[in-house]
């Protein structure tokens, strides 16, 4: 689905999350630590923009890995990697992110936007991301969430489920795949229950930080030193 969405998936991002998505992409990136060379791995990177951000916004990130499972999306992060001359920075990878085959204990941070939510058991894909992590190391999560607020909701699942099937059909030509967006969306784990499921996990201090009235949520965790104890 990924592979066919991949040429519009840039411009229907930004129309239909009303260029929120600038904003949510730099809160991600702001929360990494800025006093340490970093190695940073962001999964479902598509067509790159976090990794871009990232990049742009901490320059102590020495390396970065962005890792999809679609070769088309990945075929636009790269054209995007090259025109911004990052190409010495980053490595791109295709791959199921939930079982990467990266090596274990290797990365500072591991980020993922918009990402956990397509992979079938979004469990097994936050354990895979601890795994990844060193002892001590960051993750951070960027996923849909639903408005608390009742009004907020009703008029949110209302564009969910008209609007934007219908203007992604106009601009992707593709039918399912902003149904599936709409599904997806309303089918994930609220707030505070992947919060929950974050601590289950592993991970430590986590934390659910809502953006724009709940329509999205930063995610953040770390995954234990257990040496320090
Ligand atoms: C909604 S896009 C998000 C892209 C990017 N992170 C962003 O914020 O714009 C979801 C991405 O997840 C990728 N994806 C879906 N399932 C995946 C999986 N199992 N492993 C890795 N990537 C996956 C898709 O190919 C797609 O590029």
């Amino acid at each position: 689905m990924f592979d066919r969405i991949a040429p519009a998936y840039d411009i229907l991002n930004h129309l239909l999350s009303f260029g929120r998505d600038f904003s949510w992409r730099c809160r991600l990136a702001d929360a990494i630590v800025k006093n340490e060379k970093l190695r940073v791995l962001d999964l479902a990177t598509g067509t790159g923009d976090i990794l871009i951000t990232l990049l742009d916004r901490n320059p102590n990130i020495a390396e970065a890995v962005g890792l999809d499972i679609s070769e088309n999306m990945l075929a636009i992060c790269r054209r995007k990697i090259v025109r911004r001359k990052l190409a010495d920075r980053v490595s791109l990878v295709r791959a199921d992110a939930s079982t990467c085959g990266l090596a274990g204990e290797s990365f500072d941070v591991v980020t993922m936007g918009f990402g956990i939510r397509n992979t079938p058991d979004a469990f097994k894909t936050l354990t895979e991301i601890r795994r990844l992590l060193k002892p001590g190391g960051t993750a951070l999560i960027l996923e849909f969430s639903m408005p608390a607020s009742r009004i907020l909701r009703s008029f949110y699942l209302s564009y969910l489920r008209f609007f934007v099937p219908l203007l992604g059909r106009l601009l992707s030509g593709n039918n399912h795949a902003y149904r599936y967006l709409d599904k997806s969306i309303e089918n994930f784990h609220r707030a505070d229950d992947f919060r929950r499921l974050m601590q289950k996990a592993g991970f430590s201090d986590v934390s659910a930080t809502p953006l724009t009235f709940s329509v999205a949520c930063l995610y953040q965790g770390t995954r234990p030193d257990e040496s320090n104890d």
